[in-house]
């Protein structure tokens, strides 16, 4: 049943234009398809016709024009080599669907009475018979037939009437970049021209109600188009881009060429009802899925093996984006946060997998933080290891050789080897082996020469019992004991298991500020005494080590809570003031710095260092601290919460989201020492969500905030965006010891749609954030989450196997946990008609 890498062959049939109808109806619309097949000269002759097909009625089919009768199977259809005519021929075909029932939200589908599609990786097969591989790209045209006023698909509009409309997409694609909208929808209009001259019509189309939301992803959408010019020389090469924002979707967006789909909460940002983090990741996401048109869309995927060959890329893109945009120093703290949140767990657990995996079950399980954010994290070594014009110049290699191309990882180094005159077989490694590297290091003094040692270790992971040596970059540079720097930042390249680096005619010992930037994925084990940390703390050029250095204190002074029941010394309190009051530094920094690492990073770093997390003991030394701190800097925190405010007229910007951060952080570390005094004015009085959210989150983090939560949901009943943010703050800050009972009671609420994707995840998926909870020792967490996720299996096998990575780590922690959460992963498996996401992943979990 897996899918093998090893397996690719090319396919048979190659596809020159697709012409389809739609006649739209909820329960019954039909497709009809006229698709021009040639025969693939790069195969082998004589192969059956083999079409993918999911669901689908066949009404009829004919081939040249001539009625043939198909027989489809569960997956699709085949015509026998013998009955296909000579050379090229024209497939005809009508089919019937039915979206309204369509609850897996995969192909076509309803969401609150508009059509819309979600294709990749697989969906085209259930809208037609069709080969739905990446490797098979066509123009397409597209006829849609509906008395809903706006009807849109690919490419640019060719013609309109009442009842329906046509569109031409003239850039060959591969199936997965199709996309149909209907629906009763108004649009923010721009425009933008193109460096080549082009003058294009942007449209952001919503539901009636919402246009007063879309001002900023218009604003994204047009930054983004500008910079991929500026930048990548990129520009944009239809006459419309259409964006459409859907309530029910399944992951963020996608790239649909000239159509791209979004969740909504990806695209709807007023400043009353989102965050500074929501205006952050529309920016993102918009610019995401814009750069795809180049990095994903012109240049695709051979296979599905290759998705990091356009999502790390792209995903590296965004952030170079948002790096200039905003800053790149926070910038990357924040991307570095959420790649060891994230993908070390991965990483670390029984779903571990490479960049590039070698075999699948069901490809929409590895749209996952490794082949994202580890893919990117590969894209930007290269970029390190190459430098910046020869990342340029490869970057340019890569667009002119392979524009309208379906790819391989392959195609991508070669590229670089060419630009960059280097050999990078071994870097390969990195897309083909899983697991987190370890960096061991050590050093040692002699007479001015300082000698770093560094070995490397990448554990066993499944299936992959042994690890090779990856070429690891590893900027660092050399601090004096005064602060100084005596070397600045040069980049290491640790090849073998264990190699030494000196450093001569130095005047003292330095301290060996490595990983700077974090120039590598990998576990850095470096032995600093907390006067060394504290010095980099203070003074280390690099912003991302300054950060890392104080988490390390943290992380040290957390482990020794748990472990020994310490309590934080006056030197990391010392350290912490001095970010807080540093007014030279970013308040976004400052922010950041304030924020202890938390639940499940710690029970990650205890578990590395060999003990067993202890959920409660981890979150009740997470609390004394908070108390601790609050208490110590309490004058400190006042004056930044009276001085971070942001006169004037809200602006999701950088500077201004930066001090509301800070001030957000300062409020929910002063309820600690106040009883929540502060957090319950600034509810009061915030006109806009990142306050008065974080004020709440701050009572919730309390016990507090039982009145303000009421007033929340009557100020907000109506907007599904912030009720989804009313559900999952209760969950996240619930007491352990009835957070899974607070969330069962929240998913009997009548606003509890568990079929929509972001509310089931607002409540269900919330719980993760809440470990303590989640793991709470009799098992309600665990039960819960089984129950919903069996539930859920049911109707969106999709969005239900992302949701059960909350299992991910179950081996990490004692026994009692371990037993019951087998039973939970178990009692899924003996499931009845269990999806095949849903069993790939808890089969995987299991081992
Ligand atoms: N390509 C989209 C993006 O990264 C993600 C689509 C994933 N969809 C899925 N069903 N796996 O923006
Ligand atoms: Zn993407």
């Amino acid at each position: 049943q897996p899918i093998h890498l090893a397996d690719y062959q090319p396919p048979p049939f190659l596809v020159d234009h697709v012409a389809l109808t739609f006649r739209l109806a909820p329960s019954a619309t039909r497709v009809i398809a006229h698709i021009r097949f040639r025969p693939n000269p790069s195969a082998t002759p004589g192969h059956d016709l083999r079409l993918d097909g999911e669901g689908l009625t066949l009404i009829s089919a004919s081939l040249n024009g001539a009625p043939i009768t198909a027989h489809p199977d569960a997956t699709g259809l085949t015509i026998p080599a013998q009955d296909l005519p000579e050379g090229g021929f024209d497939w005809h075909c009508e089919v019937e669907i039915a979206p309204e029932g369509n609850t897996a939200l995969e192909g076509l589908y309803m969401s609150r009475g508009m059509y819309c599609t979600q294709c990749e990786a697989e969906g085209f097969r259930k809208i037609t018979f069709y080969p739905d591989r990446p490797d098979v790209m066509a123009s397409f045209e597209v006829r849609i037939e509906s008395d809903l006023p706006v009807l849109l698909s690919n490419g640019n509009p060719a013609a309109t009437g009442q009842g329906w409309a046509e569109w031409h997409d003239p850039h060959p694609k591969p199936a997965y970049l199709f996309a149909l909208v209907a629906g009763d929808l108004v649009a923010t209009s721009d425009r933008f021209t193109t460096m080549e001259g082009r003058d294009i019509a942007l449209n952001i189309w919503v539901r009636k109600g919402d246009e007063d939301k879309t001002a900023y992803a218009m604003d994204a959408l047009k930054r983004s188009m500008l910079w991929d010019e500026q930048v990548y020389g990129r520009a944009y090469d239809l006459d419309v881009f259409n964006i459409v924002a859907v309530d029910d979707f399944n992951m963020g967006a996608m790239e649909n060429k000239g159509l791209n789909i979004f969740n909504s909460r990806y695209v709807l940002a007023s400043p009353q009802t989102a965050t500074d983090n929501d205006y952050a990741s529309i920016e993102r996401i918009i610019a995401h899925e814009y750069f795809h048109n180049w990095t994903g869309n012109r240049i695709t995927c051979r296979d599905w093996f290759q998705l990091s060959l356009k999502e790390g890329l792209t995903v590296f893109r965004d952030q170079q984006f948002m790096g200039d945009m905003r800053s790149h120093a926070v910038k990357r703290i924040e991307d570095v946060l959420t790649l060891r949140a994230r993908q070390f767990r991965e990483d670390d657990g029984p779903l571990a997998h490479p960049v590039r995996p070698e075999s699948y079950v069901e490809i929409n399980n590895f749209y996952t933080a490794t082949v994202y954010e580890k893919g990117a994290e590969l894209i930007r070594m290269l970029h390190l290891l190459v430098g910046e014009d020869r990342y340029r110049a490869a970057l340019a290699l890569y667009f002119d050789r392979h524009d309208g191309q379906a790819c391989t990882i392959e195609d991508w180094i070669a590229v670089f080897e060419e630009a960059a005159g280097r050999d990078l077989s071994q870097f390969k490694r990195w897309y083909e082996q899983a697991g987190t590297p370890r960096v061991d290091v050590s050093d040692a003094w002699q007479e001015g020469t300082y000698t770093l040692t560094l070995r490397q270790h990448t554990p066993p992971s499944p299936g992959q019992p042994l690890k090779e040596p990856l070429v690891i970059p590893v900027a660092m540079g050399l601090l004096g004991a005064d602060g100084r720097e005596l070397l600045p930042t040069q980049v290491l390249e640790l090849d073998s298991p264990e190699q030494s680096f000196s450093f001569t005619d130095l005047p003292e010992r330095p301290v060996a500020s490595l990983l700077r930037g974090f120039s590598a994925p990998v576990a850095l084990n470096q032995r600093l005494r907390s006067e060394d940390r504290a010095l980099m703390l203070a003074y280390d050029t690099d912003p991302y080590n300054r950060f890392e250095s104080g988490r390390a204190l943290a992380r040290d002074i957390l482990h020794a809570m748990v472990l020994e029941g310490a309590t934080p010394g006056p030197d990391y309190l010392q350290a912490l003031r001095v970010m807080v009051t540093d007014d030279a530094l970013d308040p976004a920094f400052r922010a950041l710095a304030l924020h202890i690492p938390g639940q499940d990073d710690l029970a990650s770093s205890l578990h590395a260092a060999g003990h067993v997390p202890d959920p409660d003991a981890i979150q009740a030394a997470r609390t004394t601290a908070l108390r601790l701190i609050a208490e110590d800097l309490r004058p400190d925190l006042l004056r930044v919460y009276d001085e971070m405010q942001t006169p004037g007229p809200y602006s999701p910007d950088a500077k201004d989201a930066g001090r509301r951060a800070l001030r957000v952080q300062a409020v929910s570390l002063l309820a600690r020492a106040d009883e929540g005094a502060k957090a319950a004015e600034l509810f009061a009085r915030a006109d806009n969500m990142t306050e008065q959210l974080g004020a709440w989150g701050a009572l919730l983090g309390i016990g507090k905030g039982q009145a303000e939560g009421a007033q929340f949901y009557r100020q907000w009943a109506n907007d599904r965006l912030v009720v989804d943010k009313w559900f999952s703050a209760q969950v996240m800050y619930a007491a352990p010891a009835t957070a899974a009972a607070l969330a069962q009671e929240l998913t009997q609420h009548p606003d509890f749609d568990w079929k929509n994707p972001n509310r089931f995840r607002s409540v269900i998926g919330a719980l993760g954030a809440n470990p303590a909870g989640f793991h709470a020792k009799d098992g309600a967490g665990y039960r819960l989450v089984a129950d919903w996720l069996i539930r859920l299996d049911g109707v969106n096998p999709q969005a239900a196997a992302r949701v059960s990575t909350l299992f991910e780590t179950w081996r990490r922690y004692d026994t009692t946990r371990q037993t019951l959460m087998r039973a939970a992963l178990n009692r899924i498996m003996a499931q009845d008609n269990l999806s095949r996401d849903m069993g790939e992943m808890v089969g995987r979990m299991l081992g």
